[in-house]
């Protein structure tokens, strides 16, 4: 059957360039998995106060969607070489309360394009500090750093021919990540 993929882009632009690398690597898979984006971008600023309370019902509707999943990839920004507010947010959001996080034993892999020259790399790394701890297992090779440029995505939103090889390949191991790592 299908895999349940759930893609949580990092960004809350409406123009973000991290939002077409995912959909154009979702449309990659479109034969082997169910796509899903978990959209984070209307959630209120999280803060402890909220548990327990109607407050915390955006995260808990997002927590739903993620336990779902059987694994989710993650397509972020970089912000001051870090993760991006909105991202990390919701990384906290649905960890929480404490013991009922939605995030652990789920199977992940991390990657992001901007156009700099070090394409994310800084906060995939640390986003990568923050799966440990979440005990999701994430994905090491391969490496997903991509250096956004307009002929990146066609006109028709699919991955252009440039990248089309590399990103095809890290689909496939994504997909076979998930396949040997059954969510907890
Ligand atoms: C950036 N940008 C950026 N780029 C980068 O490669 N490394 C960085 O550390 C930063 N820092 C940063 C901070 C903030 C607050 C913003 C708004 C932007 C530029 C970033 O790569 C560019 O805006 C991308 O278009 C962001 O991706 P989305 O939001 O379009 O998906």
């Amino acid at each position: 059957s299908k895999l349940k993929i759930g893609m949580v882009v990092g960004s809350n632009s409406k123009q973000s360039i991290n939002r077409k690398l995912a959909e154009g690597l979702a449309r990659l898979i479109q034969d082997q998995a169910d796509v899903t984006f978990i959209d984070i971008g209307h959630l209120p600023l999280y803060n402890r106060d909220f548990d327990g309370t109607p407050e915390f019902k955006p995260f808990d509707e997002l927590k739903a969607q993620v336990r779902n999943c059987d694994g989710l990839l993650f397509i972020t920004p970089e912000h001051n070489r870090s993760i991006p507010a909105p991202l990390k947010n919701a990384l906290d959001g649905l960890s929480r309360p404490y013991g009922q996080a939605a995030w652990n034993g789920i199977p992940a892999a991390v990657i992001g394009t901007s156009p700099g020259g070090p394409a994310t790399s800084m906060a995939q790394q640390h986003l990568r500090n923050v799966f440990v701890f979440l005990d999701m297992p994430t994905m090491q090779q391969p490496e997903g750093f991509v250096r956004w440029s307009d002929d990146l995505i066609d006109a028709q939103g699919n991955i252009g021919p440039a990248s089309h090889d590399f990103l095809n390949k890290y689909m496939s191991h994504f997909l076979a990540w998930v396949r040997k790592h059954p969510k907890q």
